[in-house]
């Protein structure tokens, strides 16, 4: 038998949670200035004024989740009125979903009866508001989900509004925003911009020393010495720093590691790194391609199908490729823009010649798109 090898039951996690995309660390560094400016923004709903609305920026990655989060923490730690509550827009993509998922938090776990009508939601919203005398602050995280799907607009007005209904409520809006494309003064139509009054703050991307740093706590928390030797380390900072985003380096981290554990390796070789760097790079592709619906699905399935068969492809080849249940056309080319938006295709407008030609393309090879749309299926 070969010697050093790990046993069956042994480990070279010390605990692997901390490698996951919702954990929260304990230690969380270089975001004390965004955390202050949020506490800043509440403080005047403490003697008797309104929350401040804030919009935080900044692209994937930068920890604008784990800072709401820990902000949180500490709001529900303070016994105020204030009660904090995360909606994923992802998940909760519609204005619908969205105060029926304020509705449940708030309440600790009430559903509002099925087939119950908008207007009657947000009645039952305030008149609970309104009797425990609370202060509900929400976190609307990654809201260009829902600019996406051109629900922006009337989740913010129905959260500002409840205020000129129900004079003694009022709501106080935290919005995410990880698509730095977005321009917000073209998004607010006119009714939201009069009302809609807000702080930026912004999530600059991290430092590659910040990048060692966030990882190096991570490993020591999580893995067994000599799991990962330093030099390690840095290739997974500098692969991380390429893309901007510091799951990858997380996820490369658990993968490598994962790779040995199955040799049954004490440590991580560079080919475990290798390998784990490629199936990495194809997270922030899986991450997107579940929180897309039939229809958009269907699009990026026919593109798929479509890309390699002309050198350029216009949006109107495209359409005209699917058969006839292909979406139409106002909402083919919503989907067209927020696939684009998601980085999942590019689309070019030609320069020259007749009409508005756009040209779609795939930002992933082909195979790699087809092998995740199949996962998916
Ligand atoms: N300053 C930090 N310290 C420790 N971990 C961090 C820090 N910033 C981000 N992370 C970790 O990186 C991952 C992504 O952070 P997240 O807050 O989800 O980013 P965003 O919401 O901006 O996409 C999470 O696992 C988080 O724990
Ligand atoms: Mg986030």
């Amino acid at each position: 038998m070969k010697k050093n090898l790990l046993m069956w039951d042994q480990t070279l996690f010390r605990d692997i949670e901390v490698f996951e995309i919702t954990y929260v660390p304990e230690q969380f560094d270089y975001r004390d200035e965004q955390i202050e400016r949020l506490a800043f923004a509440v403080k005047p709903a403490l003697i008797g004024g309104s929350i401040l609305n804030t919009i935080c920026r900044g692209v994937p990655g930068t920890g604008k989740t784990t800072s709401v989060k820990k902000f949180f923490e500490e709001v529900e730690g303070a016994a105020t009125k204030i009660v904090p509550i995360h909606i994923n827009c992802q998940i909760d993509s519609t204005e619908y979903a969205v105060f029926s998922r304020i509705y449940t938090k708030l309440t600790k776990n009430r559903q509002p009866p099925s087939g119950t009508a908008f207007k009657t939601l947000m009645d039952m919203l305030a008149k609970y508001v309104e009797k425990e005398e609370v202060i509900p602050l929400i976190c609307l995280d990654d809201a260009n989900y829902l600019i996406y799907n051109k629900e922006f607009n009337n989740v913010l007005y129905a959260a500002l509004r409840i205020h000129e209904v129900y004079q003694k409520i009022a709501i106080g809006v935290i919005v995410v925003i990880s698509d730095p494309d977005i321009l917000l003064e073209s998004i607010l139509d006119a009714r939201v911009a009069s009302v809609f009054r807000y702080e930026t703050v912004n999530f600059e991307p991290y430092s590659a020393a910040e990048v060692a740093g966030i990882l190096s706590q991570r490993v020591a928390q999580g893995l067994y010495p000599n799991v990962l030797t330093s030099e390690q380390l840095d290739y997974i900072v500098d692969r991380t720093m390429r893309c901007g985003d510091i799951r990858i380096g997380l996820d490369m981290i658990k993968r490598a590691v994962m790779y040995a554990e199955t040799d049954a390796r004490r440590a991580v070789t560079q080919e475990d790194l290798q390998k784990a760097a490629s199936a990495s790079q194809d997270l922030h592709l899986a991450g997107t391609i579940k929180t897309l619906s039939p229809d958009e699905l269907q699009i990026l399935e026919q593109l798929v199908k479509m890309t390699g068969t002309q050198t350029l492809l216009t949006t109107g080849d495209l359409r005209r490729s699917m058969t006839k249940d292909a979406p139409k056309l106002t909402r083919f080319n919503e989907i067209v823009e927020k696939l684009d938006h998601l980085r999942v295709i590019t689309v070019d407008y030609a320069n020259k010649g007749s009409g508005r030609k756009r040209y779609v393309n795939l930002r992933y090879e082909k195979e790699r798109v087809s092998k995740l749309l199949q996962k998916k299926n």
